[in-house]
């Protein structure tokens, strides 16, 4: 399985700057871009066309969106529904970003209503799980993402193809904030995940790809590819320039 290489724009970019960057990004990558790694940019929605079209035709790149509703259509103000999201170009999409969880009141259960939905739809599901501060230090780590990823993946078919599914561990108190786990705190989270992954899905669950996210900059990103368990990055705030990103992805 190649890795997966995210940006997560979350609410920057008006439409003009995103197809530009993008297309810088895709021209610095052509001829370039590893045979083991696929690319994903995760714009705002005002933007999705705008960036779909500038990597339209761009080999290993592929668009994603930030969230959606799960359900079809209907009365539901300010939403956006996973089949608006696939007719915008979307492959993939986020379920359960902290941000989400945080700022916006995501709950376990609707996290997993998405993850769900969005598969159902056809959509490839990127569920991000991740622990506070405070539950690491008071020794929570497992049995946060435990909950997380039950609830996240409980209805989920156990033949899932792994191509469509994918984890993305985040830290909250690395994100945006320019601290980066440690290798062993990546590669002791990412067995943890490992693990429920195979337990929960058998063979498939060692094929599914784990993401880090938080902080991951160029200067980091080839010692966190490097270690076990991790398939890909999600990354933020380096992602917003396409000569950083383009840095993260071939590094
Ligand atoms: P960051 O964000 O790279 O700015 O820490 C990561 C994320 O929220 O996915």
């Amino acid at each position: 399985m190649k890795k997966l290489m995210a940006a997560n724009w979350k609410m920057y970019k008006l439409r003009e700057e995103a197809g530009a960057v993008a297309a810088d990004l895709a021209a610095r990558l052509a001829g370039v871009l590893p045979e083991d790694r696929e690319v994903l940019v995760i714009p705002p929605f005002t933007a999705l066309e705008a960036v779909g079209q500038a990597i339209a035709g761009a080999p290993g790149l592929a668009l994603g969106g930030q969230n959606f509703y799960p359900s079809a259509q209907g009365a539901f103000t300010g939403e956006i529904a996973p089949e608006m999201l696939l007719d915008a170009g979307c492959r993939y999409a986020l379920a359960g970003h902290s941000e989400r969880r945080h700022i916006l009141g995501e709950d376990d259960a609707m996290v997993g209503r998405k993850v769900a939905f969005g598969l159902a739809s056809g959509l490839s599901m990127i569920l991000c799980v991740g622990e506070k501060v405070e539950e690491r230090q008071g020794g929570q780590l497992e049995s946060v993402l435990a909950r997380q990823l039950t609830a996240g993946l409980a209805e989920v078919a156990a033949d899932v193809s792994p191509a469509a599914l994918a984890i993305a561990y985040e830290p909250v108190w690395a994100i945006g904030t320019g601290l980066t786990a440690g290798p062993e705190e990546v590669a002791g989270a990412h067995a943890v995940v490992r693990a429920f992954l195979v337990d929960r899905f058998g063979p498939t669950g060692s094929k599914i790809r784990i993401l880090y996210g938080g902080s991951v900059k160029p200067g980091n990103a080839g010692q966190l590819l490097g270690i076990d368990n991790v398939d890909g990055v999600l990354v933020g705030g380096a992602s917003l320039l396409a000569e950083s990103f383009a840095a993260i992805v071939t590094a």
